[in-house]
């Protein structure tokens, strides 16, 4: 086909409150061009503070989720352009990713396909992830001859065990979904065709929840990784404060529905969040 337009490389559809962004490069794998970068910045620009979505899921069309970066477009052709071509690619990159990691609402990574490389970014980025049992992940930039930058060396050294971690970088190679499950890259792996109605449910249970408490949670649990304990105690409780001036109502309606009202317990499932003053 002709060269993708670049409002074309990103798509999404909203239903039930559900974003479903995807990746919109199939005949290359969904590899991230600078044209993919910049437009993926403008869905979530646009998605961020849309009062009709509650949870965000990135995934991608076709047999990839994200074949890493475009060793095209990203890298050879705007290493041409010198230190600033280079420089400037790598911010439009970044710059979404880090949007997506501090994202307003839940985020699923749903890892249909290949995840190699710099997917790593966008897969760390999102809150919870699960694959396709099949799915491949790998950090293949070994076997060009590059090391797996682009924060894809951290996101291996957060999220698997150590060894585990250091053979995935040094040898190369794939692992399956389910691997990748095991060694903590994903949440869950799933056949492929139950993968969408897994992601769903997940998705369904995050918007019955209160959408200020899940942000206030999902941050503190990126912040307090490099806290000492003393100092996560005093974030969490300036950060529950800070909820509260946001969000007054929502503990006294948690704690009266429990207390007073009887209609459920807080170790079984979430209040009612419908019946709250806003
Ligand atoms: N950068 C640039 N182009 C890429 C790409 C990437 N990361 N990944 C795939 N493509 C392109 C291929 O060059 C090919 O383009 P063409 O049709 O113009 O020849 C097209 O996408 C289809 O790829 P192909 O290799 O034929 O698909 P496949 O299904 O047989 O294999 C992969 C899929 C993902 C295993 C293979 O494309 C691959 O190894 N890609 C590179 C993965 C990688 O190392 N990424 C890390 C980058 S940091």
């Amino acid at each position: 086909m002709s060269e993708r337009a670049e409002e074309d490389t990103v798509s999404y559809e909203i239903e039930n409150r559900i974003a479903w962004v995807k990746f919109n490069r199939p005949e290359k794998r969904n590899c991230m061009s600078p044209k993919l970068n910049r437009q993926m910045l403008r869905v979530l620009d646009k998605l961020e503070y849309d009062d009709t979505v509650g949870v965000l899921v990135l995934t991608g069309e076709g047999t990839a989720w994200s074949a890493g970066m475009d060793l095209k477009e990203y890298f050879r052709e705007t290493e041409a352009q010198g230190l600033a071509g280079t420089r400037g690619a790598q911010r439009e990159a970044y710059t979404w990713w880090k949007r997506l990691r501090w994202f307003q609402k839940p985020t699923i990574a749903m890892v249909n396909g290949w995840c190699f490389g710099g997917g790593y970014g966008p897969l760390y980025a999102c809150d919870l992830a699960y694959a396709a049992e099949d799915a491949q992940f790998g950090l293949s930039e070994v076997n060009w001859g590059i090391l797996p930058g682009g924060g894809a060396t951290k996101v291996a050294f957060e999220l698997m065990p150590f060894r585990k971690a250091m053979y995935h970088a040094m040898l190369g190679e794939n692992l399956t979904g389910a691997q990748a499950a095991e060694e903590g890259l994903v949440n869950e792996a799933l056949p492929a065709d139950k993968l969408k109605a897994r992601v769903t449910e997940v998705a369904t249970k995050l918007l019955e929840k209160n959408p200020w408490t899940l942000k206030a949670t999902k941050d503190a649990m990126r912040r307090v990784g490099e806290m000492t304990y003393e100092n996560a105690e005093d974030y969490l409780i300036r950060a529950q404060e800070a909820l509260n001036f946001f969000d007054g109502e929502a503990r006294k309606e948690g704690m009266k529905q429990f207390l007073d009202d009887k209609t459920y317990k807080p170790g079984l499932g979430s209040y009612d969040t419908s019946k709250q003053k806003s």
